[in-house]
């Protein structure tokens, strides 16, 4: 979603900002801005479109110069792609820039407000009432400026402002949307993501809910919403430039894919000693055998991975288990208490269902265990426990390696809690650490499948409609290579619980469509073969991916696909690689924007 960025120094800011802003495109967006403070004037250059457009106005960077300035990717929510709803927004006089991430939720209130006292407003976006609520309460002091309005915006929110009183002034804010300050010597830097700095510096305030930071070139200051100072810790980003670069790939996503057994060994080697699994979290057998349920919630892919962990779980550990979207958790009124453990999974560790679910969870008085990536992040700090997926930084908008150390994640807590909990017999848990330790190796087997599926990505890119097909952890699978497909190369496509086809979905199937069948469920094989059938005597072209020792079924399907076989719960993790290979070469070859696909956000930190 949108990227905030802000540079104070003795550097022009203009470049530092447009470098910054290119480096947060990966968040998707769809319009881009920049407000400098050019000795006289707070300037402001904006254009609806890709970054290039701001960078061919400000002429490479070279105007407006100053030493100050904020700037902004939006993807819009409130008034369309354009270039007067890009930020920064601003006050009527020009006197207060301002850029937001995030949704003012009573802005029409604040609106009719600020028109009944003269104001006029220019943009449709709900960010411009943060402009002039700015200069409307302006005292001559930022911090009690900022209070109170503050106290006056609900909904989420990370902004930063520039104020033409204070010209050596930033003024860094948020409430439930990221926000970090990058510190330099004799510079500093906000960004809502630490990749917009990190050609900057590498040290960083995290800062919390309703911290307002003044942001100087030569110092930092954070209060609370009472004036209070907070101290704040430095936390020194450890991953390199390069980790979020595409070093010599044509797409961050092909890079991701091909980092995953690499980002797989990362999450699971730290966390098996002796052949034992050992975790970061601190719950005793008898905590654990306190809860009764278990709730997992996350959207998109981190839901799909919620989906495996479900069959894994209720079949290892037998205790009921209860997978929901993040978006309808929060408002289903979900059966939980204190014997509740609570999974929720995320990859930006800020996606706004998440986040609402966890709270909601916490409140009615659940465990939080979750799985995330982003370190620091607001899902990962409100936890009771968190497991790390350590798979580094995750640009591409399709998640690959994230969703596969989610899922290392996933079967390590399976088995800490299986262990604590007695559920597992020493041969069971033995034969699943083996499995565990080969994951890395099987994952660089099944990366050797991009040519075959590449090859099967031209037979079918110019299909109108792909259905994908499994049953148990196989549907699952198909979820998420269905939303793989969907999200990045814009082909219409349906997952369906193979068995349920029959309830209605069949009557899509006509001569030539196709359809991928997950057949990774040993026990399942038969009744998958079944369900072929069913589609093949309707036409349907079957592309089946299936265990390297399965019975041959290439007399009855037009395409097979075949990967090693691992261990019955684990399967996920190598049968995706394909469906992400084949997701990627429909959407090259359709010319599809694979890094940034339309309408999508690599961070939802709107509900
Ligand atoms: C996956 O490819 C998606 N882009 C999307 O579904 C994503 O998984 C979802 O938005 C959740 O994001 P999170 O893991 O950062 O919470």
């Amino acid at each position: 979603m949108c990227g905030i960025i802000g540079y104070v120094g003795a550097q022009q800011a203009s470049p530092i900002l447009l470098n910054g802003l290119s480096k947060l495109e990966y968040r998707g967006y769809d319009s881009a801005g920049i407000a400098v403070y050019d000795g006289q004037a707070l300037n402001v250059k904006k254009a609806k479109g890709r970054l290039k457009n701001l960078i061919d106005i400000t002429k490479n960077g070279s105007e407006p110069t100053g030493t100050i300035g904020i700037g902004h990717t939006r993807w819009s929510t409130h008034g369309r792609p354009s270039d007067i709803n890009s930020h920064p927004q601003t006050s009527g006089t020009g006197n207060v820039a301002v850029v937001h991430n995030g949704i003012i939720e009573n802005y029409m209130e604040l609106k009719e407000f600020l028109i009944s006292t003269g104001v006029k407003f220019i943009s449709e976006t709900d960010t411009e009432v943060v402009a002039h609520l700015f200069e409307y309460y302006y005292d001559g002091d930022l911090l009690s400026t900022m209070q109170k309005v503050m106290e006056r915006v609900d909904g989420s929110y990370a902004l930063g402002i520039l104020c033409k009183y204070h010209p050596d002034t930033i003024i860094a804010v948020r409430k439930e949307s990221p926000l970090i300050i990058g510190l330099g010597n004799g510079e500093n830097f906000i960004a809502s993501d630490v990749a917009g700095i990190l050609n900057y510096t590498r040290d960083i305030y995290y800062i919390d809910d309703k911290e307002i930071a003044i942001v100087k070139s030569g110092s930092v200051e954070i209060f609370d919403m009472y004036s209070r100072k907070i101290e704040k810790e430095i936390f020194h980003v450890d991953w390199d430039i390069e980790a979020a670069e595409k070093g010599g790939y044509e797409h961050f996503m092909f890079k991701e894919i091909m980092e995953q057994p690499k980002a797989v060994l990362n999450a699971i080697s730290p966390r098996i000693k002796d052949g034992r699994i050992s975790l970061d979290i601190s719950l005793s057998p008898d905590e654990l055998r306190g809860f009764d349920k278990l709730y997992i919630v996350g959207c998109g892919s981190a839901y799909h991975v919620g989906m495996v962990a479900k069959y894994i779980y209720e079949d290892m550990l037998r205790i009921p288990t209860v997978v929901q979207l993040a978006s309808e958790f929060r408002y289903s009124n979900p059966i939980i208490d204190k014997r509740t453990l609570v999974i929720v999974i995320s990859q930006s560790g800020e996606t706004a269902d998440s986040l609402a679910a966890l709270r909601e969870a916490k409140r009615l008085g659940a465990t939080i265990v979750s799985i995330v990536n982003v370190v620091g992040s607001s899902i990962a700090k409100e936890s009771d426990h968190v497991l790390y997926t350590w798979a580094g930084p995750e640009i591409a908008v399709a998640t690959t390696k994230a969703y596969s150390t989610q899922l290392a994640c996933i079967y390590m807590f399976a088995l800490f809690m299986a262990d604590s909990l007695g559920k597992i017999s020493e041969e069971e848990y033995i034969a699943f650490i083996h499995a565990l330790l080969k994951l890395p190796e099987d994952l660089k087997t099944v990366l050797e499948l991009k040519e075959v599926t590449q090859k099967l990505a031209s037979y079918y890119f110019n299909a109108k409609h792909i259905f994908f097909i499994g049953r148990n952890i196989d549907y699952a699978i198909s979820l998420e290579g269905s939303l793989k497909l969907k999200e990045i190369s814009y082909t219409a496509s349906e997952a369906y619980a193979a068995g349920e086809l029959k309830h209605g979905t069949i009557s899509l199937i006509e001569e030539g469509s196709p359809v991928v069948a997950l057949m990774t469920t040993e026990k399942l094989f038969d009744k998958m073969l079944s369900n072929i059938k069913e589609v093949k005597a309707r036409g349907a072209s079957v592309i089946a991916v299936t265990l390297d020792n399965a019975r041959d079924i290439s007399d009855e399907v037009d395409h097979v696909i075949k990967i090693p076989y691992i261990h019955p719960m684990m399967e996920a993790s190598l049968a995706i690689v394909p469906l992400q290979f084949f997701s990627y070469y429909v959407a090259s070859m359709r010319g599809c924007d694979i890094d940034k696909p339309r309408n999508l956000a690599k961070s939802v930190t709107v509900e």
